[in-house]
């Protein structure tokens, strides 16, 4: 297997990634997974913004952003998956390529541009699902949809998905689909979360929804966004996405790239995050994500104050046997 992994590291990132899924498919199907799994629910079940878990470690949107992964993921042993982004209309994402990884740094750089294959196919495969760890979907909008057809389309989603999940994450801070991130801006995102909080009354559902922001913000922008969350009862945070600030990279010839950079280079801006998130509000339930490599950095996510903590480049750079190295001491 370490073989394998390595072979697959020399490939095109996005081939590589397809394979590696696809491969993980075939070894759930064949009973092969039980290999990586170990027995991590030792402590029992707990509760998070009346979610059940069986333990704190979740994937991050983005690696199975069409839901035809969840079966296989969940045997692993993570104890949520994100899916997602999805978007009302399948959408082919910018040209390739588009990923770029940076191994001797822990990090990788995309642009992929919410490339999905549209929600009713997400649909389809959250009602086929058979894991029974808790499911979140993240919703985005689609390129061409401006200004109110925007907002048109997150409510699409919503309505769309609401209850095949344990819970939403309203996706404002890619910065690969062009002025999404102005959703951070006090008008914008005031505007989101009313229409939401307005559709999830007409649903009367309960289920909690979760605000995923970027870790390129401000403290008063930060403020302003924590304001809007209280005011329309969003239930917590995912914090964060991708940075667009590429001064943590040595790789001179990657810095250029356009993307959002992730792995070790975020990790200390995205845990900034959560400490002042926190220190404004300590009550406000947090999903960490950022730059989780080892167990320490895992750590580091919850002494911060995260109550969750999602990995995607961890994930993506040292395969499946990360589940076990983060877990098996929490
Ligand atoms: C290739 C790639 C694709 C991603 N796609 C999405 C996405 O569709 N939606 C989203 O909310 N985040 C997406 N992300 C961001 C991750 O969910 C996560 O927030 C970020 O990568 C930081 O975590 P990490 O350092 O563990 O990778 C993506 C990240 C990568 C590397």
């Amino acid at each position: 297997m370490k073989y394998l992994f390595a072979i697959l590291k020399l490939l095109p990132p996005e081939l590589s990634h397809l394979l590696a899924l696809n491969g993980l498919k075939l070894m759930h199907k064949f009973g092969l997974i039980n290999f990586y799994k170990k027995d991590f629910n030792n402590k029992g079940s707990f509760t998070i913004a009346n979610m059940s878990f069986n333990n704190k470690l979740g994937i991050a949107a983005g690696l199975d952003k069409n839901g035809d992964f969840i079966d296989s993921l969940g045997a692993l042993g993570f104890g949520f998956i994100e899916v997602g982004t999805t978007t009302p209309l399948a959408q082919l994402g910018n040209p390739k390529p588009r990923i770029f990884r940076a191994f001797d740094e822990n990090a990788i750089i995309n642009r992929l541009g919410f490339n999905n294959k549209g929600v009713d196919h997400l649909v389809k495969r959250l009602k086929s699902r058979n894991y029974k760890g808790v499911v979140g979907v993240n919703i985005g909008a689609n390129k061409n949809s401006k200004g109110e057809k925007r907002i048109e389309d997150y409510v699409e989603c919503y309505k769309k998905v609401y209850d095949l999940s344990d819970y939403i994450t309203i996706n404002i801070s890619s910065p690969n689909t062009p002025d999404l991130r102005d959703l951070h801006n006090e008008a914008n995102i005031n505007q989101l979360l009313s229409s939401i909080k307005k559709e999830k009354e007409a649903l009367r559902s309960q289920k909690p929804i979760f605000l995923k922001i970027s870790p390129d913000e401000t403290k008063d922008t930060i403020e302003i966004i924590l304001k809007a969350v209280k005011k329309y009862e969003i239930t917590g945070l995912v914090l964060t996405n991708t940075t667009i600030d590429k001064t943590n990279l040595r790789n001179e010839a990657l810095k250029s790239e356009a993307g959002g950079l992730s792995g070790k280079p975020l990790f200390a801006k995205s845990t900034e995050t959560i400490k002042v998130i926190k220190s404004l509000d300590n009550t406000i339930p947090v999903i960490g994500v950022g730059g989780v490599i080892d167990h320490s950095d895992y750590i580091a996510k919850f002494e911060a104050g995260a109550d969750l903590v999602q990995i995607y480049t961890g994930f993506i750079l040292k395969g499946p046997s990360i589940v076990s190295e983060l877990l098996i001491q929490e």
